[in-house]
């Protein structure tokens, strides 16, 4: 539901209608904060994903504590950010298909845009349309560091880059990874360290491999939160693009990379029935908190963060089933951390910015299509 009431601001979150999407204003300015200073520590630069919040306030207030820019996946959010006024953004995402070279173009016309890419296929349309606009666009070569998702293996990279530099209307500004198999080692900390330095060593040996070459590679750059402590730590890495650490969520607690007190991202729901007794019934179902999975492995798709506790054990579209709390009646508020904070973005028009349980500012979400 949008809601476009400005009489909400100023009010206590009581008031608000259920399901909403919280923001806990400290609780972002701290992350924000931490991270940046983790990247200035590390001395690299900071482009955080913005498809964790899809907000211009959150982009700004980023930047404001000294990232260089921001980095998005969506056709939909390059085009959000250039139009909020962003001058500085990564796509980090294959352009592939006329729409995305439509938005690539579009958007390098009025902002710095660098995209992403992982092979001569998908360059060869951009180059294309690119040399016959008269634009010089920046690319990032996608090295694949072990997620096995997007990227060139590591020893193809030369010959790929070689044919990419020598592309009519590119020019080759960096590699790029993103390492989130290093989320998906779970609560191990050492490992996760092992894997995460592991990637960013392997991205910075393909850079120099490339200089040892000729070519210019100014960018070497990491990404994912879990890994954000190891891979940017590694010499010759340039930038860091952590994104879900901004809310953080039930799957970075339950792995041990972001601290409970550092997610400032809930669902606030209402009980709507308690005729089962066990489990009780709340307003967020699926199309509230995403089907996005839990890394507890035991299927839920919310933990409850106030004071009953609990968990959302399972969900329909608009139900929540609610087990493990103490006794609830009709009506009664709670609010839920999601699994998964990208994911829970996405579902929704806009969130409220809270500070002390007083909504304080209505941002929307942008670029969701
Ligand atoms: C290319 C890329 N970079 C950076 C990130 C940020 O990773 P995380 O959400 O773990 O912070 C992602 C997330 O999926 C990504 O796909």
């Amino acid at each position: 539901m949008t809601v476009t009431v400005p009489d909400l601001i100023g009010r206590s979150i009581d008031a608000l209608p259920t399901p909403s999407v919280l923001i806990d204003l400290a609780t972002l300015r701290r992350t924000i904060a931490q991270m940046a200073d983790a990247a200035r520590g590390f001395g690299v630069a900071l482009r955080p994903h913005w498809k964790t919040s899809k907000c211009a306030e959150v982009g700004r207030l980023q930047l404001g504590a000294g990232a260089v820019g921001l980095t998005a996946a969506t056709a939909a959010e390059v085009e959000a950010l250039v139009e909020a006024g962003f001058e500085d953004v990564f796509w980090a995402y294959p352009p592939v298909g006329a729409h995305r070279i439509g938005t690539a173009l579009r958007a390098a016309r009025r902002a710095r845009v660098i995209i992403g890419l992982d092979s001569l296929a998908s360059a060869e349309p951009l180059s294309a349309a690119a040399a016959a606009d008269g634009i010089d666009l920046e690319v990032r070569l996608e090295v694949d560091s072990g997620l096995g998702r997007t990227g060139v293996r590591a020893e193809d990279a030369l010959a790929v880059a070689r044919r990419l530099a020598r592309m009519p209307g590119l020019v080759l500004e960096g590699v790029f990874t993103h390492e989130g198999h290093v989320q998906g080692l779970g609560a191990d900390p050492e490992r996760r360290t092992e894997v995460g330095t592991a990637a960013g060593q392997l991205l910075v040996e393909v850079a120099e491999a490339l200089r040892a070459d000729g070519l210019e590679v100014p960018s070497v750059s990491v990404g994912s939160t879990a890994g954000a402590r190891s891979a940017p730590r590694v010499p010759g890495v340039t930038e860091a693009r952590p994104g879900t650490y901004v809310y953080g969520d039930e799957n970075q607690v339950a792995i041990g990379t972001v601290d409970p007190a550092d997610t400032a991202m809930s669902v606030l729901s209402r009980v709507i029935s308690t005729q089962r007794g066990e489990p009780m019934l709340v307003d967020a179902g699926i199309k509230a908190m995403s089907s996005d999975g839990s890394m507890h492995g035991d299927g839920r798709i919310g933990t409850v963060v106030s004071d009953s506790g609990g968990v959302l054990a399972t969900g329909h579209e608009e139900h929540g089933f609610l087990r493990g709390s103490s006794p609830l009646q009709v009506g009664d508020m709670i609010r839920i951390r999601p699994n998964h904070a990208c994911g829970l973005t996405n579902m929704h028009s806009q969130v409220f910015a809270v500070e002390d349980g007083v909504v304080v500012d209505i941002w929307p979400i942008l670029g969701r299509h």
